[in-house]
């Protein structure tokens, strides 16, 4: 097989659903923006040599629904013989997309394709629009459509997870991100126009674009105490709360991949290899555990060891979760998240994928670290898994 190169990878900041900056942004408008941006950030790469676009969505109905991946590509202006395609696997949506464009540069099959997420939270809800569970068969798995919250709970009560753990790993999410953003640390964000609409003196509405630079979730105010005021929001006399669960976002992400050929021809340099991926399923009532699967997997398949592995993004869809897959791998927390987490940036579902596979680049370039994972856990009962190898 080929080797498949990233060679830019971006994304928009994530903002809060409802009420952050992206509110009154069409996810279409979030999702071409992020196209046309991670072409141009390819010096020598144009629109016409993309062969195809793939983009991973959680719910893709209704404003992100149809085929999102060719409908946005197509407002983004790429030539018609580019193709679009919308890839689902829950959270690792945007991680299957960009997986699947290396697989086919690595098989041959193509040389340059884009791998991407969407998620409008605020357009289309966690769950869908319509949501239709199959009448006879939620009898028999009616966990296969749990409330991911209640998941959460279950990993929280079956491994001893406990309430104060939980709110201290959530308090150190917000703490490095906050450090993050001060800092100006999330290289991968491009500043992304939003639309906001205000009312005129005749009482119209005027649609405004305005420019948004950073994730608008982080709670910097974060203390301990406040964390432990929070109310259980999934079960009662439960410990997940607002506070230690991931949080709903909008955002878009893209990365460019590239065979070794293309790069020669377009005098692109690569910022690292998409070494491997790999999926493994759990029962779906503890979801959360699936990155404690599916990041051994990984290793087995790359023959390494997580010793190996400097830094690794490993998604916080809660606190629980992810904190029982850290402990349970034996993963140093210093080397986990370095920029926080979900609890603190938002898990935009289908875009997360791409949104984590571009932040962890930019560390691992900042960090000068090799090897870097990212893994998330995944509606259903999955865990997911990337190996990512920097180029010197
Ligand atoms: C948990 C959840 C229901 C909370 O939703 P929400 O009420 O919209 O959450 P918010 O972030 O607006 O927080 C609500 C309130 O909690 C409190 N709060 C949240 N985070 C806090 C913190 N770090 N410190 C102190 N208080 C906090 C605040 O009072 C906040 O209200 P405010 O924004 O008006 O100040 C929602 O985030 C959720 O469902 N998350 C999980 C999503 C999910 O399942 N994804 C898939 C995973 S597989």
């Amino acid at each position: 097989m080929r080797d498949a190169y990233i060679v830019t990878s971006i994304r928009t900041p994530g903002c809060k659903r409802s009420k952050g900056a992206f509110k009154d942004t069409r996810p279409e408008d979030l999702l071409s923006f992020i196209l046309n941006a991670v072409v141009e950030k390819t010096k020598g790469l144009e629109k016409k040599d993309v062969e195809d676009i793939m983009i991973g969505c959680s719910f893709p109905e209704a404003e992100q629904g149809l085929n999102i991946g060719r409908i946005a590509s197509q407002i983004a202006g790429f030539p018609m013989d580019v193709t679009g395609a919308t890839v689902n696997r829950f959270c690792a949506s945007g991680l299957e997309a960009i997986a699947q464009s290396a697989l086919r540069v690595m098989s041959g099959w193509s040389d340059i394709v884009i791998g991407g997420g969407l998620e409008s939270m605020t357009y289309v809800p966690l769950g869908g629009n319509l949501p239709r569970p199959h009448p006879e068969y939620t009898q028999k798995m009616a966990d296969l459509y749990a409330s991911m919250g209640i998941t959460a709970e279950n990993v929280a009560n079956r491994y001893d997870v406990s309430r104060q753990a939980q709110d201290e790993f959530a308090y150190q999410s917000q703490r490095k991100a906050a450090e993050a953003k001060n800092k100006k640390l999330f290289k991968e964000i491009v500043a992304t126009p939003a639309t906001r609409y205000s009312v005129q003196k005749d009482g119209t509405y005027k649609k405004e674009t305005f420019l948004q630079d950073y994730d608008d979730g982080i709670r910097e105010d974060t203390t301990l105490e406040g964390l432990a005021n929070l109310n259980p929001v999934f079960a009662a006399g439960g410990s997940v709360t607002a506070g230690n669960s991931s949080q709903m976002t909008d955002g878009a992400a893209a990365s460019v991949i590239m065979s070794e050929g293309k790069l020669k021809a377009l005098g692109v340099k690569p910022v690292a290899k998409f070494k491997f991926y790999t999926t493994v399923g759990c029962k779906p009532d503890e979801m959360g555990i699936g990155p404690a699967l599916a990041i051994p997997k990984l290793m087995k398949l790359a023959g390494m060891d997580l010793k190996d592995i400097g830094l690794f993004e490993i998604n916080e869809a809660f606190a629980s979760q992810a904190l029982y897959c850290i402990d349970k791998l034996g993963i140093d927390q210093q080397k986990v998240n370095i920029h926080g987490g979900a609890i603190a940036l938002g898990h935009p579902l289908g875009c997360t994928g791409a949104k984590l596979c571009a932040t962890l680049l930019s560390n691992m370039q900042q960090r000068g670290v090799k090897y870097g994972v990212e893994s998330m856990c995944v509606g259903g009962g999955m865990g997911a898994a990337a190996l990512l190898e920097l180029i010197e």
